[in-house]
């Protein structure tokens, strides 16, 4: 890790983390009680510098996320001769001075995106529309994920690709260039996947079009057009997008509200958790991020909307939560892209709920920062559950955990909090290894879990 990043992402995870991290969790001396504010989110964060960095004009961003994830993108814009001004210490608050759509220099050394899948594939889409080559890579993790849902259209819409295993793997090389718009229809229920697509159409001659096998998070649709560029979605869900030529920066700031992946954490916890009652702050609401709150409920979750309103183009509320006695549910595979992100903290509820848990059709979590059903289902059967796997997905028969183990996050952020969930509810505590990834997408974890009252600590040394 650069001395350059350290000093960004200064956060208690990265400070204390530098081995790969140690978290000791539970059990819970005590009920979660009181109001948090979680930090913004990250697939907003990640957009609002993007399209900052693109349009013609100063863009004000407030609520960023400040995580490794985006920086590693706000880094990539700099490298390309983006000025950003960081408004407050704890880079929540930017200006993004603009350079317009053809305003990108050629960078001069690799562009990193760390262990962001967000950041690599939405950048395949802006790179492909730049006349330069450039390369990007990102760590271990990263370079082992898929990279041809991407790589693909862009080749189609006329850019050039170099990388590994037919431009599967990082690093690839993107020779971007004069682009067509073509009409994609998307294999992958993926949003990175549109997006890309949707950024490359920025560039491209022509109406780019894109259908989804089902519906994925919508933010990069919602977003565009407060930076002027129009998106439009058919009834029968194909999204159309005809360039404009320009971005051009909102006279308002972009407001980010506060991130549902990292509150689902918290809401999970105090639900597990008896006599717990908190209240969750300004969660983005957007319906395609909240299959976890619907799954939560259909396992008698309770979690009750307050201060409903809307902030740019995407809902908010507080979220009132208390515990209750969860059971299982079989998912809908409907609802799993709405839930991608937290299918880890459910497979934690599910091994504390009475009854059995079903997830099917879920596949793409084995392509995740980690292997996320064979991951989650190691450190769970550790901890004392009872789980099968399928290719899948998992079956999850529930009761108890025993903990008074240790396991491996395997460098996953959402496999080491939602392993400090279970360990709430668990006989004897659980150390979770190689948790410092934490940071990529929640700095602060660990200072708002003790807030609340949850039993969770870094191990010292
Ligand atoms: C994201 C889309 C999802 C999600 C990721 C963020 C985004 O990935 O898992 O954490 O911001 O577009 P897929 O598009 O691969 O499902």
């Amino acid at each position: 890790m650069s001395g350059l990043r350290n000093m960004e992402t200064a956060c208690e995870e990265q400070s204390v983390n530098a081995d790969g991290g140690v978290l000791v969790a539970g059990p819970a001396s005590r009920a979660l009680k009181g109001r948090v504010t979680v930090p913004g989110d990250k697939s907003m964060s990640h957009r609002a510098v993007m399209l900052a960095s693109l349009a013609d004009g100063t863009t004000e961003i407030h609520g960023f996320l400040p995580g490794e994830d985006n920086l590693a993108t706000a880094r990539m814009f700099m490298d390309m001769g983006v000025e950003i001004e960081w408004l407050n210490s704890e880079k929540t608050s930017l200006r993004v001075h603009g350079v317009g759509l053809r305003g990108l220099k050629q960078p001069s050394g690799i562009l990193d995106a760390g262990n962001s899948g967000t950041c690599v594939r939405l950048m395949t889409g802006v790179l492909a529309g730049q006349p330069f080559s450039s390369t990007m890579t990102g760590d271990a993790s990263l370079r082992q994920r898929p990279m041809k849902r991407v790589t693909d259209p862009v080749r189609r819409m006329g850019a050039l690709i170099d990388g590994g295993d037919d431009g599967n793997l990082l690093p690839i090389t993107v020779h971007g260039g004069a682009l067509k718009a073509i009409h994609y229809v998307s294999e992958v229920a993926s949003a990175q996947v549109k997006s890309c697509v949707l950024l490359a159409g920025l560039f491209a001659e022509g109406e780019t079009t894109l259908v989804e096998p089902r519906p994925t998070r919508d933010h990069t649709e919602r977003m565009l057009p407060l930076f002027g560029q129009p998106v439009h979605v058919d009834t029968d869900g194909m999204i159309r997008l005809t360039p404009t030529g320009k971005l051009t920066a909102p006279k308002d700031p972009v407001y980010i509200p506060a991130d549902p992946s990292s509150a689902s954490f918290f809401a999970v916890a105090a639900t597990l958790v008896a006599d717990s009652d908190i209240v969750l702050e300004r969660i983005g609401m957007n319906p395609l991020r909240n299959g976890w709150s619907r799954i939560l409920a259909g396992m008698n979750g309770q979690m009750e909307l307050q201060n409903e309103g809307v902030v740019g183009e995407e809902a908010v509320a507080d979220i009132h939560v208390v515990h209750r006695r969860l059971t299982g549910v079989q998912v809908n595979p409907a609802d799993v892209p709405d839930a991608i992100d937290e299918f880890p903290v459910l497979f934690a509820a599910a091994s504390l709920a009475d009854g059995e848990f079903v997830l099917s059709e879920a596949e793409e979590l084995r392509v995740k920062e980690s292997d996320r059903i064979a991951v989650m289902a190691r450190a769970l059967m550790a901890a004392g559950a009872d789980v099968d796997e399928y290719p899948d997905g998992v079956r999850i028969k529930g009761g108890a955990l025993n903990g008074g183990c240790s396991v491996d996050a395997e460098g996953d952020h959402r496999i080491a909090m939602a392993m400090a969930v279970a360990a709430q509810c668990a006989d004897a505590a659980i150390s979770i290894r190689n948790a410092a990834a934490i940071a990529t997408s929640f700095p602060g974890f660990v200072v708002l879990a003790q807030r609340l009252g949850m039993n969770v600590r870094w191990q010292d040394g």
